[in-house]
């Protein structure tokens, strides 16, 4: 482990477009931010944000996961967060179940987000079932990883009104630029070492109390 108040190497676990990786990144680059990206691992190859990140000069792997035994693919995956010197690993639309003893390992060290108000709506085809639930207000949750899918200590929500006749792609987009915000402000916190988890709660040590 680092000195207290070094910057935490963080690795980021992609599948796809790469937006909250990109928005992690943009928040590692302000100056004091407590943490910086050493490596970006896509389970796909044609994960779109391994491009952004490569030209943003932070070194990518990609590790393919199709066909794969997933303790396999679980052990390379660890070798290679390990090899990058990673303390702090962030899902961030990675579409691949991880095997527990991988999670384990990773104990109160592996963050995602999710985009709802979990426990609610866990899962895919959130902003659909969302929408067809009728619910007024949705959002989303960055959550410390736990074996169960979507399960775990949430850590951050922000929530975002559901607005009338909203159309799936619409409400994800609305959520999105929410988790933009809020995924940054949690890796500081988890960076910074000011969480502490108590059974399926996480309590935040802030500078002044606040309630
Ligand atoms: C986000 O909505 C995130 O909440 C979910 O997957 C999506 C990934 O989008 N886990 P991006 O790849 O970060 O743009």
């Amino acid at each position: 482990m680092g000195q207290a108040g070094a910057s935490k190497p963080v690795g980021i676990l992609i599948s796809g477009r790469g937006s909250n990786m990109a928005a992690l990144i943009e928040a590692t680059k302000q100056p004091g931010y407590p943490a910086h990206i050493t490596v970006v691992i896509s389970n796909r190859a044609d994960a779109e944000g391994l491009s952004l990140a490569q030209a943003h000069g932070i070194a990518t792997l990609v590790i393919p996961s199709k066909g794969k035994d997933r303790a396999a693919f679980d052990a390379e995956l660890d070798a290679a967060l390990k090899r990058h010197g990673v303390e702090i690993v962030c899902l961030a639309g990675f579409m691949r179940l991880l095997t527990p003893g991988f999670v384990e390992g990773w104990h109160g060290r592996m963050i995602n987000i999710h985009p709802s108000l979990l426990p609610a709506f866990k899962g895919t085809r959130v902003h659909e079932r969302v929408i067809e639930s009728g619910t007024r207000i949705t959002g989303c949750s960055v959550h410390f990883v736990v074996p169960e899918m979507d399960e775990g200590p949430v850590i951050l929500q922000a929530e975002v009104p559901v607005p009338d006749g909203v159309t799936p792609e619409q409400l994800a987009d609305l959520v999105l630029a929410e988790e933009h915000k809020l995924y940054p402000q949690a890796l500081k916190l988890l960076a910074e070492g000011k969480l502490r988890v108590d059974g399926n709660c996480v309590l935040i040590e802030y500078e002044s109390e606040h309630y």
